[in-house]
Parts: C-alpha cells; structure tokens; sequence
C-alpha cells in the first residue's frame, strides 16, 4: 500500500524533524491514472476536490497531470490560479456563500456550482445568459461513510433539493439562466457504486428539463482502503456502470453530456505520511500510552470521525508486537488509536500515520499554540520542502500587538 518506504521516511524526519507531512507525488499520479484509464471509453473529466490538500506545489503537481480543479472557497480558486490553473480547468462548487463571492469567481472566469435558490436569483438578476453555470442539487440520497461526510440527504444543508425543481426552473425561465452543469455530491468515503448510479438516476429525471446543459457532475467521495482488507470504490465497475447508464438513456435532445467528478479523498490519501515522535511512554492499568509530539491539532481524522490510520513504529521495524494506545500532546483528549499492536515502542522512535495526505494538514490547526508540521514533496526521487514548519513568530503574526489603549476625553 505504500509507496515510500521506512527507511526513505526516516531519513525524511532526520533531515526536516519532527512532526512532519510527506507527500510521495507518483502516488497522487498513480490514482490519477487509475481513474483516467478506467474512463477512457466515457467523456469523463476529473476536478481535484482540493479541500483535500491545498500546498500549492501539491496542487501545480495535479496541474501537470492534466487534472482540473475543485474548489469551495474563493481562496481555494484563487490558489488554483496562483498554481497555474486556466481559469477554464477551474471549477468552484459554493455552499452557503455570499453572492460577492460568486460575483468574484465569475469575475475570474471559473465555472460556479450555485447551491441555493436565493444565490441562483441573484445570479441571474445580474448575468442573466450571459454566463454558464451550473446547479448544485441535494438529490435525497443517503451516501457516504458516516454521517459527518453525508451530504446528499434529505436533512443535509447542501444543494437545492432536487423537489424543489419547479422554483429552479421559474427562475431559469423568468431570467433566462444559461444552465451548463447539474451537480450532485452525495458525500465522501462512498464505497458503494450503486451510490453513484442512483444519483445519475436522479439526474436523468431532470435533465430533459434543462436545454443548455454540457456536463453532469458526480461529485467526488470515492472510498479508499485505510487499512489492510479495507474496501475502497470499485473503480473500474463504476465505470463500466457509468457507461452503461449514459449509453442507456440517449439524451432526448441528442446533446452530448461530459461526466464530471471531484476527487478529493482518491488522489492524496494514500500520498500522505504524518511522521511523528514519541515523547512519552506511560505505563497505566488501562493501558500503555505512547504518546507522540503530534495530536487533533495535526491530524484530527480519527478524533472527529473516529477514522482508522494505520500507524507503524519505523524505528523498530522488527520489535516484539505488544499493544499501546497512541495519543498526542495536546491538552485534551487526542486519541489516535486505542490498544494498537505496534511493535515495540520506545521513547524517541518515529511513529507514522498512513493516508495522511488527504484532510491531514488541510484541517490541521494551531490549538494549544503549537506549530504546524512541515511539509515536504516527493517528487522524481528527490525530497524539497514545500512548507516550512511554523515558528513563534508566526503565532503572533496576525495578533495586534503593545495596542495602546484610547481613552474617550
Ligand atoms: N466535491 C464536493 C462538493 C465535496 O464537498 C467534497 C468533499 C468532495 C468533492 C471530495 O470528496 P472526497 O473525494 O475527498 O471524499 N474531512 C472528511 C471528508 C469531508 C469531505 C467534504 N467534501 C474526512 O476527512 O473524511
């Protein structure tokens, strides 16, 4: 499953310390090539949902794959630009935003997912037809590998719900909106392929509707494996299956319609490595801890979805299985995992966090006031640093500092 090896990763922590975040590009290459070459025969084209990891080296990788981009903020879009990104390979998928920022990002000529009716009025009160965009719906369906990370459903705050297509197209007619994509994003971690079939049967219902439209997108959500066993989406049958439902159903119109998906998970997860230090050994009648110079601060996955990582104790590659509970630094509780069999821990090794690349420093904070790791990029054999770790004065940066107060009179 990994494409680094320990003894590459240990001398990764030797040279750029401890916690560090280390990305193995061919990787990210690799699952690319996974997902092209089993579309091949579908016009299919893939947007990196890069909520997932935004280092702009990560992201001017992807770039050269020939992979567009997702985005969900406007700062998103605008490091897609800053990596090189032609604003045509730019896609931005909008939740709950302020209509400046859709404003902004027309402004910048990427495509816009609108995700509310009341954004989709504005839209079309100030571009009427003169700009594509496309439809963010809820389709109602339950997707997804816990709650969490489930956003097609009939409760989720995302998307218009498709019931509501009546009002959608009242305004698509009163303003004349030049519909060009159908959007539907059912959540992440969706190991079921049937998953993505109902949506396009969902789709299939409404598009008739639409008379403009060049793409149907997917979304993103494929699962991958975390640990050894571990299912992930049957690519290849999705593609396959796919395939069949377009070839299937014959647009009415005889308009040829993209697919579009928005791989997070699938391109960086397995890229990713969390390296970390052992501080502590704790000796409890519950349990022995292993506690690492690391915590929810770098790495909050198994904590706020109680989502497995395999760890590994590179240091001891050989030493006697016993179990420990890993946990971090951080003064609330961060547990990695509960009694882990690792082998034999000692106080110094490196212990490393698998699938890191994907939500690992995309979420990471400055809790406690500790550093963010640091990142370095794998790329044709040869390590760089593409983010430096943080230092004391970058807690302060944004902080006011020796304000004087002003007293009224
Ligand atoms: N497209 C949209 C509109 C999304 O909201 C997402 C993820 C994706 C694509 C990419 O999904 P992926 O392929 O990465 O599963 N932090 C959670 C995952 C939350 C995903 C949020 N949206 C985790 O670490 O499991």
């Amino acid at each position: 499953m990994s494409l680094l090896s320990q003894q590459e990763l240990r001398s990764l922590a030797h040279e750029y310390g401890t916690p560090l975040y280390v990305y193995d590009a061919a990787t990210i290459t690799g699952q690319y090539k996974k997902l092209s070459s089993a579309f091949a025969e579908t016009d299919t084209r893939f947007f990196y949902a890069c909520k997932a990891l935004t280092n702009i080296q990560v992201l001017k990788h992807i770039n050269g794959l020939g992979c567009s981009v997702d985005c969900s903020s406007i700062n998103e879009v605008k490091l897609a630009l800053r990596a090189g990104f032609d604003p045509g390979n730019i896609l931005y998928t909008s939740n709950g935003i302020h209509f400046s920022e859709i404003e902004e990002a027309q402004g910048l000529g990427v495509h816009i997912n609108i995700d509310s009716l009341s954004n989709l009025e504005k839209f079309g009160r100030k571009f009427g037809h003169s700009y594509p965009v496309g439809i963010r719906l809820r389709p109602n369906i339950m997707g997804g590998g816990n709650l969490k990370v489930s956003t097609g459903h009939d409760k989720s705050k995302f998307g218009i719900p498709v019931d509501q297509l009546d009002k959608i197209l009242t305004l698509v007619s009163t303003h004349n909106l030049y519909i060009q994509n159908l959007h539907i994003h059912t959540g992440s971690d969706i190991k079921d392929v049937d998953t993505f079939i109902k949506g396009i049967d969902v789709l299939f219902d409404i598009i008739p509707s639409f008379h403009e439209l060049d793409s149907i997108d997917l979304g993103g959500g494929f699962k991958v494996p975390y640990q050894e066993g571990d299912a992930e989406t049957d690519i290849p049958l999705l593609a396959k299956k796919v395939k069949e439902a377009f070839d299937n159903h014959p647009n009415s119109d005889g308009r040829h319609l993209q697919v579009w998906f928005e791989p997070g998970k699938f391109l960086v997860s397995a890229a990713g490595y969390l390296v970390t230090e052992v501080n502590v050994l704790k000796e409890t009648s519950a349990t022995t801890f292993a506690g690492v110079n690391s915590g929810f601060n770098h790495l909050i996955r198994p904590m706020f979805y109680e989502a497995y990582h395999r760890i590994e104790n590179i240091s001891n590659p050989t030493g006697v299985q016993k179990e420990y509970s890993v946990v971090g630094n951080i003064c609330e509780t961060d547990t990695f995992a509960w009694d882990r069999k690792l082998n034999e821990v000692r106080e110094g090794d490196l212990l490393v966090f698998y699938n890191a690349g994907a939500y690992g420093f995309e979420m990471s904070s400055n809790f406690n006031s500790r550093f963010k790791p640091a990142e370095v990029l794998v790329e044709n054999g040869k390590a760089r640093l593409i983010r430096r770790r943080d230092e004391f004065e970058d807690l302060l940066r944004n902080q006011v500092i020796n304000q004087e107060l002003k007293m009224k009179n």
